[in-house]
């Protein structure tokens, strides 16, 4: 068998082959091809340590993009991929198979709300069904005009047109207008920087309000529904007021309009719950999720429908009335497999808990060891997802640059830690940068990831000397 690991030899070509082959996400490739910026080549990974083709050891505080939540090299979801490649390594879901069905009936036992699911390939695909499917919701309840999705500022839905057109992140969607119709943003819960200035309790939520509003002005029966991440995860790791959520769900419901989840990051137990919404209390009419699915092993995302968008889709054989949506690679049973033993890793393990745990704790390490920085503006977070805002006056809340920003993420990576930052998402406010480990991550590691936190934004703050 051919072995994947690369030679001495090898790695300079690899490097070669990147830079003259690979187009990367949210890359500007000209400084890497003038020999000043190249990515990181992963090689290798255990727990919450990945490896670079020279045998730098990283501790991955962004596990990937946000997926690798059981850690890397866990034999119980590379196992079952095996056993599930051998036996069936593909089948469509047109027809059925038992990896699929197993997957689908454990997540609507943890979904009850929304007990029937669709399977795809990412974040983005489970979204992109969401609005597809509410939309032919309502036209099959006879409200073909109940179409428009609203969504938040600052809000990140993927990549498609429609998920990026449901996207709140004006610098990530500049240059592919336009956009999909039908899609409306109103503003995100953002207590650091409430865009009506005013101050948590005393505000009555008009965050939530401005989506009442905005139904009342584009008219009720013209809203099909509406889409929020638990927590803005990309977006800058924004925890709304405790309230928010459930009052967002009574303004849905007052309204007719579906509420859809998008727990693509916050869901498998980033968050300290299996699913963030449940903490709220609020029943969901759609829930989608991908990314700690089967902890980036495998590319799977889904979407969950309550009993009642599934009701509406019945009818005669030649009624119309089935879903018009398929993937080829929908409920992939190698990709099911493993996020069953995914699911399976994170009961027995209690990952869950241990993601509340260590989130408060990686919250309280990283608010004293940057209490006195005058660049920090608010560290904030739930469950291991957690951003620390940089400003450069903490009176004025003026926030960092992004030269800043790719100072701070080279100097991390240069000192052994990944961490994510806010990328693309509003011109001068991407300042947030962003941890979001794998669920296993150590008391240890953790320490050693806000020291190394403190010390970069203390030494970049020297040397730009930008604070007053
Ligand atoms: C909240 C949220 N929704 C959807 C997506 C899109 O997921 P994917 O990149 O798998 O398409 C992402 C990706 O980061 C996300 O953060």
């Amino acid at each position: 068998m051919e072995e994947f690991v690369a030679s001495d030899a090898e790695v300079p070509r690899l490097k070669e082959w990147d830079r003259d082959h690979l187009w990367h996400p949210l890359t500007q490739h000209q400084p890497y091809l003038a020999g000043q910026a190249a990515p990181l080549i992963i090689d290798r990974g255990q727990g919450s340590t990945v490896w670079d083709l020279e045998g730098r050891a990283y501790l991955d505080a962004a596990a990937g993009l946000w997926c690798v939540n059981v850690g890397y090299g866990r034999k119980e979801l590379i196992e079952a991929g095996q056993r599930q490649l051998e036996r069936l390594a593909y089948y469509p879901l047109t027809q059925s198979h038992p990896a699929a069905i197993r997957l689908a009936a454990r997540l609507g036992a943890l979904l009850p709300d929304t007990p029937h699911l669709y399977f795809s390939n990412s974040g983005s695909e489970a979204n992109e069904l969401a609005f597809k499917a509410v939309r032919q919701y309502w036209r099959q309840m006879g409200q073909p005009q109940k179409y428009k999705i609203l969504s938040r500022h600052r809000g990140y839905h993927g990549t498609t047109m429609g998920a990026l057109s449901a996207t709140g992140q004006p610098e990530r969607k500049r240059g592919y207008e336009p956009y999909a119709p039908g899609f409306i943003q109103v503003v995100a819960p953002y207590c650091y920087r409430c865009p009506f200035r005013l101050e948590y309790p005393g505000c009555g939520l008009q965050c939530a309000e401005d989506f009442a509003r905005r139904i009342e002005i584009e008219g009720p029966d013209t809203v099909a529904a509406i889409i929020v991440e638990p927590v803005i995860a990309g977006g800058g790791v924004i925890v709304p007021p405790q309230e928010y959520l459930p009052r967002l769900a009574e303004i849905a419901q007052t309204y007719q309009v579906k509420l859809i989840i998008d727990e693509v990051v916050t869901g498998m137990g980033r968050c300290g719950t299996l699913f963030a919404h449940q903490a709220a209390g609020i029943h969901p009419d759609v829930v989608t999720m991908a990314k700690g699915l089967a902890s980036g092993y495998m590319p799977i995302g889904a979407t969950a429908f309550s009993e009642e968008i599934f009701q509406a889709f019945l009818g005669e054989a030649d009624s119309g009335r089935h879903l018009r949506h398929v993937n080829t690679y929908s409920g992939h049973p190698v990709a099911a497999a493993v996020a069953l033993a995914n699911l399976q890793v994170i009961e027995s393990e209690d990952l869950v808990a241990r993601s509340a745990k260590m989130g408060q704790y990686l919250l309280s390490r990283l608010r004293q060891a940057l209490a006195e920085s005058p660049l920090v503006g608010e560290v904030r977070g739930l469950g291991l997802l957690v951003g620390v805002e940089l400003v450069t006056d903490r009176a004025r809340r003026t926030p960092v640059d992004d030269a800043f920003m790719r100072q701070l993420a080279r100097y991390l990576v240069s000192h052994g830690v990944l961490a994510g930052k806010a990328t693309d998402v509003e011109a001068h406010h991407n300042n947030i940068l962003m941890f979001a480990p794998p669920l296993v991550i150590t008391q240890e590691e953790v320490d050693r990831l806000a020291a190394t936190v403190a010390e970069a934004i203390g030494a970049v703050g020297a040397k730009e000397a930008i604070y007053r």
